[in-house]
């Protein structure tokens, strides 16, 4: 241990005090050791740093930051070295902020198109969503602040995302859900870990010790701090043995209790909690050295909004460009239609919201575009109303130009934290707004902005279509370059745009039963499934075009590289992202018919070719196997492609690679399905060959008292008529809220008091309602209602007194 001196001075509570936070963002501080509190701030694409009111849902103000497009667009970049910049503007920001830890990225996989976080995440492809969280984390911890990994892991949906316990086989775990933490754990060397709310086959995240202690500590050698999602502690003890250092936010001292409980009735090593302290306190001391001797430091608000749009530059992904309509020549007569033109989608909901320092709108910027307006109109109402009024006014301006500029997309009500999305369909409103736009002018390029996928059945009715995703702060502008060609578009799609959402792998297993959610589908998830499937889509993985073309020749292989020669065949300057997929040729294992080992992304003058590397790694061949439980490479053939997607190989060439000799993991007569790929439909008994255990009840049972770690939404069924009355209440005032147009308040209680375990009352109420008070609510829940009162007015009343003792002993240490 490094700091074995130093806590060796600790009593007992002093280090359990360290266990928790002191208040929402901050850690406990020890002062006369010399250790100071930590602030730990959201988030993945700018600072929220809440000066006053603190939450982890993003309803109270915080300090102005760049708002950086968030994850969900940059990966459309393929550019590590974009995240790294971001990483590092994050840095300098939070630096100017006094923040320790930086709560992201977030690197869960998108394994269903309407998980609400899906903006918050970069890919269905691990390997792409690893390599660009290593480029974010190495951005900010180049400021020697720490960056945090999150939510590990199996994170993939929003319904239910305290409770659900997720079903998945071992290999898709490690192949699938895990490597991308791994990478950003290896190659990004985060300094820390958020564990994810929810269980993994029956245990909580933060307290699985294969996950944690097996996987995360022993095999990938990860020796910082892991902290709890926010109020995501269920069994603390048993989170400390997995080695959960910090538990956030505060629990008022409550959870610390429980620590110093179980050493001294034996039931822990003092040991486990003195490695925890050692690692915590080698994270709060090497980010505290950072502002050791420097003055704050300023930002310079303009340089950071321009590395924002640049970014958005950089991710914004062209998806059709009918008889070239783009880019638009200067002059241009021009249309401006949609909400969106105006008050720009630029970021999701939730914990991630960041008040940005500048907001560009399209209409402010127009002007420079070299375009000529012919006017604004809204055209329809944001949040989905009919308005014929708004859309016969867009339907006469339109007329009147030569292209309309249809700006659409989902509101940000739609794309949120705590929830999941209901469909992939865009508001009809703007739908018909568009049928009718396209019966004045054929000349329509839309701009879509939202952060996860749409079906686009309307697809039809537009030449153009710009995708800018959520663009962040400087997003307006960025879109306008691309459109008028000042920004030639180089993004790429880092997930599959399905025709319709029930062509979707998880379609049958999302977002699950009451209890757990089955990952049926196993390996094949996003464009795995897909191409091994041969399921016709909309827009394959890693698809965009550009302004230019390129021409790929000349494959090479040999043992650790391929090569080959890309040309820029057009007249433009322009980046290509070249992709490299390999395929197992042998039959013996099932997997995907190509996976995402390798990518570049190329800066070409028109007519300029170079010569492109591509190296293998320790993934390029691996699968793991379940039966010797350790990664192996198969001895046969295999593909190696290079495309421009994942539908559209230019090259390949085959090799055949030496194997680890390891036994075949899978009695193939038992998976067929897994086998014919076609995996979206796969039988209870199936899933549990490929399990090796038995799927847990996936509904509730009824029969059982409400305990801890039920939800509120599980009062429906409860003996105690007044927690039955609470829940019809609760499903009241949320469809009430829902009919007057308040839906973000209504998503609110759905988020945070429907789905809301009871354990999380008293870990998010900072002390005001305690377990022994929780209990007493229990007991009014299942029945004994003024047994359970009594019980809470007694507790109130004990924890006051404690409350008011502690008070006066602050008090009197303070003045000695
Ligand atoms: C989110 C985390 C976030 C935390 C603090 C939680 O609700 O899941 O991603 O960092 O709140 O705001």
């Amino acid at each position: 241990m490094k700091y074995k001196e130093l806590i060796a001075q600790m009593t007992l509570a002093e280090k359990a005090s360290l266990m928790s936070g002191k208040d929402f963002w901050q850690t406990q501080n020890i002062d006369r050791l010399g250790i100071k509190s930590m602030f730990l701030a959201d988030g993945p694409h700018g600072i929220r740093k809440q000066a006053a009111a603190a939450d982890h849902l993003g309803l109270n103000a915080s300090i102005p930051a760049t708002c950086f497009p968030p994850a969900a667009t940059i990966s459309n970049s393929w550019s590590t070295e974009l995240g790294e910049t971001i990483g590092d503007y994050l840095g300098k920001e939070a630096v100017a902020q006094r923040v320790n830890v930086l709560l992201g990225p977030g690197v869960n996989m998108k394994r269903n198109p309407l998980c609400g976080r899906n903006f918050e995440y970069f890919s269905e492809d691990p390997y792409l969503a690893g390599k660009m969280a290593a480029g974010y984390i190495n951005g900010i911890q180049s400021h020697g602040i720490s960056a945090c990994v999150k939510h590990f892991a199996v994170n993939n949906q929003e319904e239910r995302r305290m409770s659900i316990d997720t079903i998945v086989d071992e290999r898709t775990l490690r192949e699938i859900y895990l490597t991308a933490f791994e990478i950003a754990v290896k190659e990004g060397k985060t300094k820390t870990v958020m564990s994810a709310y929810n269980m993994l086959n029956g245990t909580y995240t933060n307290e699985s010790t294969h996950l944690m202690r097996e996987i995360l500590r022993d095999e990938w050698k990860f020796d910082g701090v892991v902290v709890t999602d926010w109020g995501g502690s269920n069994d603390r003890v048993a989170g400390l043995l997995a080695g959960n250092e910090l538990e956030m936010p505060t629990t008022a001292g409550e959870t610390n209790d429980e620590i110093i409980q179980a050493i001294q009735s034996g039931a822990i090593a003092e040991e486990v909690l003195d490695e925890c302290v050692d690692r915590l306190l080698e994270l709060m001391f090497t980010t505290e050295e950072v502002y050791k001797n420097s003055q704050q430091q300023e930002v310079d608000i303009e340089a950071h909004h321009r590395v924002a749009q640049r970014a958005a530059e950089e991710s914004i992904v062209l998806l059709k460009n009918e008889e070239n309509i783009l880019p638009l020549k200067k002059g241009t007569k021009v249309a401006i239609i949609g909400d969106f033109a105006k008050q720009p989608r630029y970021q999701g909901a939730g914990s991630s919201i960041v008040n940005p320092t500048i907001l560009d709108n399209t209409l402010d910027y127009f002007d420079q575009s070299g375009l000529v307006s012919v006017g604004y109109e809204s055209g329809f109402e944001r949040y989905g109303n009919k308005n014929t009024k708004k859309l016969d006014k867009a339907c006469a301006l339109a007329k009147e130009a030569d292209v309309v500029l249809f700006y659409m997309g989902l509101d940000e009500v739609t794309e949120a934290e705590g929830l999941d999305r209901q469909s992939m369909k865009l508001p009809d409103n703007q739908l018909e707004l568009l049928q009718a736009l396209k019966k004045v002018n054929a000349n329509i390029v839309a701009v879509l902005s939202c952060g996860s996928v749409v079906e686009m059945p309307w697809i039809y009715n537009v030449k153009g279509l710009v995708h800018g995703y959520l663009a962040g702060q400087a997003g307006g502008r960025a879109i306008l370059r691309v459109i008028t060609g000042d920004v030639n578009p180089s993004g790429k799609l880092s997930e599959t745009y399905p025709l319709r959402y029930e062509d979707t792998p998880s379609y049958h297993q999302f977002p699950g039963k009451e209890v757990s959610v089955e990952y049926r589908e196993s390996i094949y998830i996003g464009y795995r499934y897909y191409d091994t499937a041969n399921i016709e889509v909309l827009f394959p993985f890693g698809y965009g075009l550009s302004y230019t073309t390129f021409k790929y020749s000349n494959i090479q292989l040999s043992k650790n590289e391929v090569t080959f020669e890309l040309t820029n065949t057009g007249n433009v300057v322009g980046m290509e992202v070249a992709q490299l997929y390999v395929g197992c040729k042998s039959e013996a294992i099932f997997r995907a018919s190509k996976e995402l080992k390798g990518f570049t992304k190329i800066l070409l003058n028109a007519g300029e070719t170079k010569t492109v590397t591509i190296p293998f790694d320790d993934k390029t061949f691996r699968y793991f196997n379940v039966k010797t439980n350790k990664w192996e490479v198969e001895e046969a053939e295999y593909e190696i492609m290079i495309g421009s997607s994942s539908s559209d190989i230019k090259l390949a060439d085959t090799i055949s690679i030496e194997g680890t000799g390891a036994p075949l993991p899978y009695d193939k007569a038992q998976l067929p399905t897994y086998y014919s790929g076609k995996a979206n439909h796969v039988t209870e008994a199936e899933f549990e060959n490929l399990l090796g255990f038995k799927v847990p009840i996936a509904k509730w049972d009824r029969s059982k008292p409400l305990g801890y770690n039920d939800t509120i939404a599980q009062c429906q069924y409860a003996k105690g008529g007044f927690a039955r009355f609470a829940y019809h209440l609760i499903v009241f005032v949320y469809r009430f809220l829902n009919k007057i147009g308040k839906r973000s308040t209504a998503n609110i209680i759905m988020m945070s008091i429907y789905h809301m375990p009871f354990r999380g009352v008293a870990r998010m109420t900072g002390g005001i309602m305690n377990m022994p008070m929780l209990d007493g609510i229990l007991m009014m829940v299942n029945g004994q209602f003024f047994k359970g009162l009594k019980h809470v007015i007694k507790e109130k009343n004990k924890l006051s007194k404690i409350n008011k003792e502690n008070k006066t002993i602050a008090a009197a240490t303070k003045e000695m």
